[in-house]
């Protein structure tokens, strides 16, 4: 079993380079597969979820060169293939390969995802954008199959705003008879990423990045270069990690817009923040004051910081409440702060946070963003005693590098396995 070890009480200080984005990388490599010739995607992060889609493409005939950050996807030779078990159920954004195999073949079986599980999260807002396209949609056996004749375009509003939903049904309607509007679309940056590389290959998308995307049906899609967005969700968990070892870092390879809520929330609570072109210095200080944070979709402060965010919270005098209205219980990293000495209680959809400070513990990360929560409270703990963090896996899923961006941070962190 892989482990992280980390002696806290080290201020984090110096550059740190940010990856392409996650969340946008494991659309744009299924996106791929609606091209009949060669797709280079530039700037995907080297993390666990990414080389499993290269996997998933070349077992439906694709050729796929990795070179570093760059992906070379030949899709001449793809062919439909049923694909209920393996690797699909080893990550949740294999729904996006519904979509695009459905633009692609008029078909797909995708066996109902895996990945982070922190409540269940349904896909009934994909299954009525691919039904209002024409698609017979059936779940039987743990997997999800769908069939069209023909795509026709339509008019779907969207019931949730869903990021994987949009995201989903724009790669079906692409290749749709007519022209598509999503409403009440989700308007995340991974979002307008993800029409650009389509839009790239000859699509006809219109309006990503507001609640109305306009999608007029194209007969055939080509192959281009794209070079991915910078992981916002990266760059703000080590903004955070910097805040809350009262450090002096400079986050770059950044879009600073794509960060505005998380730079907001951080100089109300008194952390001094540079903005300059591409980066973002996050100068840490040796008091915060409590505030309130309220996780909401895009351009909202970002669910997936709420699990680090929380931690930083117990650094700050007095008492913070976190509510999350994107997901009901996503509050895996809890528990485990408590052993570490966190004073948190859970009310519903929010959390209390009474500033106290963290101890070394063994703890567990049960999904990605448990699993920043924990290593950056590991970070905050004083330096006398060691944190062991298991579910390593997990944080494998989205953090490149993680473990050497860390060091050359002057964090004192390094992983085992036994
Ligand atoms: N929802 C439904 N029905 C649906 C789809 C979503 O009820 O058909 C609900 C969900 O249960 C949730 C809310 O709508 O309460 C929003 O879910 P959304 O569909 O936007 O989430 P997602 O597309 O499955 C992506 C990211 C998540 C991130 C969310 C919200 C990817 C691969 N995942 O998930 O990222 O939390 O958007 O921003 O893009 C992470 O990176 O750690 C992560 C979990």
């Amino acid at each position: 079993m892989e482990k992280l070890f980390i002696a806290g009480g080290k201020p984090l200080r110096g550059t740190v380079q940010i990856s392409g984005a996650k969340n946008s990388a494991v659309a744009v490599v299924p996106a791929a597969i609606l091209a009949e010739t060669t797709v280079v995607l530039d700037n995907l992060p080297q993390i666990s979820d990414v080389g499993i889609l290269t996997e998933i493409l070349t077992e439906l005939g694709a050729t796929v060169e990795q070179n570093a950050d760059q992906l070379v996807i030949h899709t001449e030779a793809m062919k439909s293939k049923p694909m209920p078990d393996g690797n699909v159920k080893k990550l949740r954004a294999s729904y996006y390969l519904m979509g695009a195999l459905l633009g692609k073949f008029g078909e797909a079986t995708i066996g109902l995802p895996g990945g982070c599980n922190f409540e269940p999260r349904p896909i009934d807002q994909h299954i009525k954008g691919f039904e209002a396209l024409g698609a017979e949609v059936k779940n039987e056996h743990g997997a999800i199959h769908i069939r069209a004749k023909e795509l026709r375009g339509a008019k779907i509003y969207l019931d949730v705003v869903s990021v994987g939903a949009t995201i989903n049904i724009m790669l079906a309607a692409t290749k749709a008879k007519g022209v598509t509007l999503i409403e009440n679309a989700a308007k995340e940056p991974e979002i307008i990423d993800v029409a650009t590389l389509l839009n790239a290959m000859g699509a006809k998308i219109k309006g990503a990045g507001t609640e109305t995307i306009r999608i007029e049906g194209v007969s055939s899609l080509q192959g281009c270069r794209h070079t991915v967005i910078p992981d916002r969700i990266q760059a703000g968990t080590y903004m955070i990690a910097a805040a809350a070892t009262r450090g002096d870092v400079v986050v770059d390879n950044v879009i600073p817009k794509h960060l505005e809520a998380v730079t907001a929330k951080l100089q109300e609570m008194g952390v001094h923040i540079y903005e300059m072109d591409e980066s973002i210095r996050v100068v840490g200080q040796p008091e915060y004051q409590s505030v309130d944070v309220k996780a909401l979709v895009y351009p909202g402060f970002a669910t997936d910081l709420q699990s680090p965010m929380t931690t930083l919270m117990t650094q700050a005098k007095g008492v913070s409440i976190l509510t999350d209205y994107v997901y009901n219980n996503r509050f895996q990293h809890i528990p485990e702060l408590a052993r570490m000495g966190a004073k948190i209680k859970v009310e519903g959809r929010s959390a209390v946070i009474e500033g106290s400070p963290l101890k070394a513990a063994k703890v567990k990360a049960a999904d990605l963003r448990a699993g920043a929560a924990l290593f950056i409270a590991g970070l905050c703990c004083s330096s006398d005693m060691v944190t062991e963090l298991t579910g390593v896996e997990y944080i494998d899923r989205g953090y490149e590098n993680l473990v050497t961006n860390l060091r050359n941070l002057g964090a004192d962190i390094w992983r085992q396995s036994n």
